[in-house]
């Protein structure tokens, strides 16, 4: 469904990603790992169009996508869950979730994926109508999640979402992601917490520096010694 080839991307003048090789078969839950730095944000950056690549390739169902308009990207459906959220916290919840629905093709069946994202999250329905900025963060990050969810997507890109969650909560989040994942949708997850990312995805690419280091299942990973002493802090 999505394969990342040699990608080589620019922040100004300063190089992000030297190259990074990735596969996402469709359905599979997939995992990007790797320290503060590493370039987890602007490969899922790159992959939404927000960042055009120097070199390498995006390839997204048999196409190259690789410095295509975030807005085209969403329309051939993948969808990103941003890093910190960026909810309109001035707006209210269904407004966000909304703003996730702008493309016509998702206007048409809006109330119905309303409906979904709030099956998914009942306690967004009961405050629908409170300011996005008057949630906690979990609530939040489930307003950023529904809102990506408004535009039908494919593939989810998930920016670690269990950022600034209540423990409690991570679990509520995290089956409602299952759950999406159930329904066929595809999930590339960053996270930081090796452990926990290990539990909900099939497999897992570390990246170090701007370069595809490792990847495995979560077995073969945890089995790896220089995964181990790299990320787990084993000697
Ligand atoms: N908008 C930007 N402008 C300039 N440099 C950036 C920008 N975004 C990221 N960088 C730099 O690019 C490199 C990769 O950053 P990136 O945010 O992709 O890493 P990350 O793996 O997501 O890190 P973190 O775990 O801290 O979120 C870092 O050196 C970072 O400082
Ligand atoms: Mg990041």
């Amino acid at each position: 469904m999505l394969n990342l080839a040699n990608l080589a991307v620019d922040h100004g003048k300063l190089r992000a990603l030297w190259d990074v090789s990735l596969t996402v078969r469709a359905g599979e839950k997939i995992g990007l790992l790797g320290a503060n730095g590493a370039g987890k944000s602007t490969t899922l950056g790159a992959i939404m169009g927000l960042y055009p690549p120097q070199s390498g390739d995006i390839v997204f169902d048999g196409a190259s996508i690789a410095a295509r308009p975030p807005a085209d990207n969403v329309a051939r459906g993948i969808a990103l869950v941003p890093e910190g959220r960026r909810l309109f916290a001035e707006m209210s919840v269904q407004e966000n979730l909304e703003m996730g629905a702008y493309l016509r093709a998702s206007r048409a069946s809006l109330s119905q994926t309303l409906d979904y994202v709030f099956t998914l999250f009942p306690i967004l329905r009961e405050k629908a109508r409170q300011n996005a900025g008057e949630l906690s963060g979990g609530q939040q990050q489930m307003v950023a999640i529904g809102r990506a969810l408004m535009s039908k997507p494919r593939l989810l890109l998930l920016d670690e979402p269990f950022l600034g969650v209540a423990p409690l909560v991570i679990y509520d989040v995290m089956d409602a992601l299952r759950r999406v994942a159930d329904t066929g949708v595809t999930i590339l997850l960053v996270e930081q917490n090796i452990h926990r990312a290990l539990d909900f995805v099939d497999r897992a690419y570390v990246i170090e520096n701007g370069r595809s280091a490792l990847d495995g299942t979560r077995e073969s990973l945890l089995g790896d010694p220089e995964f181990g002493t790299k990320f787990l802090g084993l000697e």
